[in-house]
């Protein structure tokens, strides 16, 4: 159903909002003073160069430069729209949303066909669970198959199992008599349509999902995105499981089974459990093992190992005891081992999986056989492998190619190390051996990274500061360049204190402009744009809030708004360390700061005009008329007595300023 985003609404959304709050839902923040550090989760990168500074609401990566403000990391982290990333957090805060009709004016992506799809899903979770509760066959069939799997009624709820009827088109003909839309049900997998076989023209629509008792599957955020359905027998006559087919909210490779459920538990335990099933994943629960995710049957992927990466390093893969199912799925590890994550194996006793396992043992007892009897990855694969070649030397000499290879996935160089020496004495081989095989192999990984990146450009571009496009800054002169950093320091300035007082009467703000407003065009066209704007705010009395920047609709004006908020007041570190003196705030001492950037920015205009005038004075050619020259010749003594007294007022407005400021 269309959403409608009031301004009301988006206000108490606003107002509620904790940064914090928001973003550690997808991403494991370490208190660093007054700001907050991670691994960012739009690059890959091995140290934290995240940072979200709370006190002004503001995310930035100070590695690949994404930055805003927490609806922005909504929008980018879960690719949504502003509409979407604003219900969803209305949803965090139960903020009420009006549901009605699109107004007039709207944007279309108001009703983007994604939020459709969540609703008819959400939709589809309550009409299967109410059929496991409350209909007939749902209690007789359904309920009574989780009971005896031993599935607890509140664990049935935190999972929101459900039941699915035998009727061809019950679940279908309920929803479109509910007013969702057949687009939807279509879209999201849970109506199929067929072709009539008389009639091509025509379609007739029916239930996917028959019979079996449903395992709703679910976003990070706890969004239903699909369903994977359980026959109820063990005839192996039809797939034991059907799932729901990938769709523009369903991406398995992307979605972790049990994530939304676990992720708590596992950044708490700063480790994940890693299972095949969904009912491994419900057992553990139920047994107050909460860190455990699925990854449903198929080979983990490497979007799957980043999600697991938000919240911890440490990877557990619990594997049944079926030798063939291992080995298929260790070559699967070397990809975690890639993204530096540190992985152990724990192997169950023959014919037991992870839920029969816990079951039998207990919740505690459980994690004690996990925690007693984890290897380590390489170390376990070392193993198995040499079990298998015994004593034959061309195994083994396979055994060891293999072994470097995972060994070399390892970015870590201290980790690479400490595994050569254990390897060395598992294999009973000289160390040096281990090593020289693996430098071959580096040589080659790094022609070949090379040349993918020199294909795909892996890595987003670092941002340049002040926000100018590369090619531009590279052409500016010394002259501009020191011009830009003293306009960035103005524009800054105007950012973080417009409000705060210069002296008793005028207040940042006023006095910049007041200054500048005759004088200065800004070269770079986001400040002048900015500027242009506290003009016209000036003009209103009014003084835009630091919010307006960050929300600001002009993508650059956001990011060169959160780039000077971030930009620290540069104290000389020698105040604190050497004298013990407190330091002033940026904000005490506006009143001599503010006076002598506007002189500065004057004074590198000067000099760049300056600059300009000799240029011309050099090529005015001997047959050039005199007066041409003496022309620019008095140009050139004005601006140069305007710049001493620049000079002049710049000293006198005190030296201990000098290195308060970069
Ligand atoms: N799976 C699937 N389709 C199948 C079989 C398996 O999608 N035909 C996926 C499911 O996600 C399942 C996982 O692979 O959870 C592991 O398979 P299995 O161990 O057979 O399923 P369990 O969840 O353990 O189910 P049960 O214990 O009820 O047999
Ligand atoms: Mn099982």
């Amino acid at each position: 159903m269309p959403v409608r985003l009031t301004k009301e609404t988006i206000d108490q959304i606003q107002q509620s909002i904790d940064i914090l709050e928001v973003i550690n839902d997808f991403v494991s923040l370490k208190k660093k003073g007054h700001y907050y550090s991670a691994c960012c989760p739009f690059h890959n990168e091995k140290t934290p160069s995240f940072t979200v500074t709370p006190a002004k609401g503001i995310y930035k990566c100070f590695g690949c430069g994404k930055a805003g403000d927490a609806v922005q990391f909504v929008m980018d982290h879960e690719s949504m729209t502003y509409p979407e990333a604003m219900v969803y957090l209305a949803k965090k805060y139960n903020i009420e949303i009006t549901t009605g009709e699109l107004e007039s004016g709207m944007v279309p992506s108001e009703v983007s066909e994604k939020e459709s799809m969540w609703v008819v899903l959400n939709y589809a979770r309550q009409y299967y669970s109410d059929l496991l509760w409350n209909s007939e066959n749902g209690k007789a069939i359904g309920l009574s198959y989780f009971k005896e799997r031993g599935f607890s009624e509140s664990t049935i709820r935190t999972f929101e199992l459900g039941y699915s009827s035998e009727s061809w088109d019950a679940f279908t003909k309920e929803a479109e008599t509910k007013g969702y839309q057949r687009e939807f049900l279509v879209k999201t997998g849970l109506t199929i349509e067929k072709e009539n076989a008389n009639d091509s023209a025509s379609f007739k629509y029916f239930d996917r999902f028959r019979n079996r008792v449903m395992f709703p599957i679910h976003s990070v955020t706890g969004k239903v995105v699909g369903f994977g359905a359980r026959i109820l027998t063990n005839d192996k006559k039809e797939a034991k499981y059907l799932n729901s087919p990938e769709s523009a909210v369903y991406q398995k490779s992307k979605l972790l089974y049990g994530l939304f459920q676990s992720k708590n538990g596992i950044r708490r335990d700063d480790r994940c459990y890693l299972v095949e099933g969904y009912t491994d994943v419900i057992s553990l629960h139920q047994a107050g093992v909460d860190n455990v995710v699925a990854s449903s049957g198929t080979s983990l992927t490497e979007d799957q190992i980043k999600l697991i990466r938000r919240y911890t390093p440490n990877i557990t893969v619990l594997y049944d005891g079926d030798p063939a199912g291992i080995r298929a799925s260790l070559r699967g590890i070397d990809m975690i081992l890639e993204q530096d994550m540190n992985v152990s194996v724990v192997l169950f006793p023959n014919g037991e999986d992870p839920d029969s396992y816990v079951r039998s043992l207990g919740g505690p007892e459980f994690k004690r056989y996990i925690e007693a009897n984890r290897q380590d990855f390489i170390t376990f694969k070392t193993k198995l492998a040499l079990d298998q070649a015994q004593n034959d030397p061309i195994q083994r000499a396979e055994v060891i190619r293999d072994i470097v290879e995972s060994i070399s996935k390892i970015p870590d160089g201290i980790k690479r190390s400490v595994f050569f020496k254990e390897c060395s004495q598992l294999l009973q081989i000289d160390e040096q051996v281990l090593i020289s095989e693996y430098n071959k192999k580096a040589v080659q990984a790094s022609k070949q990274k090379k040349n993918k990146e020199e294909k795909e450009g892996e890595y987003p571009t670092p941002t340049i500061p002040l926000d100018l496009p590369e090619e531009e800054v590279s052409v500016l002169s010394l002259q501009e360049k020191a011009i830009e950093n003293e306009a960035f320091n103005i524009i800054r300035l105007l950012l973080n204190h417009a409000d705060a007082y210069v002296d008793t009467e005028v207040t940042t703000m006023g006095y910049i402009i007041q200054e500048l407003r005759e004088e200065v065009q800004f070269k770079n066209p986001v400040y002048q744009q900015i500027f242009e704007e506290l003009n016209q705010a000036f003009e209103n009395g009014t003084v835009p809030s630091q919010q307006h920047w960050i929300q600001h609709p002009d993508e650059k004006i956001r990011q060169t708004a959160i780039e000077m908020l971030l930009t620290k007041y540069q104290v000389s570190t020698i105040w604190t360390t050497k004298h013990n003196i407190e330091v002033p705030q940026e904000s005490d001492v506006l009143d001599t700061i503010v006076p002598k950037s506007i002189l500065r920015l004057k004074r590198t205009v000067i000099h760049s005009m300056m600059e300009e005038l000799l240029k011309e004075l050099k090529e005015v050619s001997p047959s050039g008329s005199i007066e041409t020259v003496e022309q620019l010749m008095k140009t050139y003594g004005e601006l140069k007595s305007i710049s001493i007294q620049i000079e002049k007022k710049l000293s006198i407005e005190g030296s201990i300023n000098a290195n308060k400021i970069k």
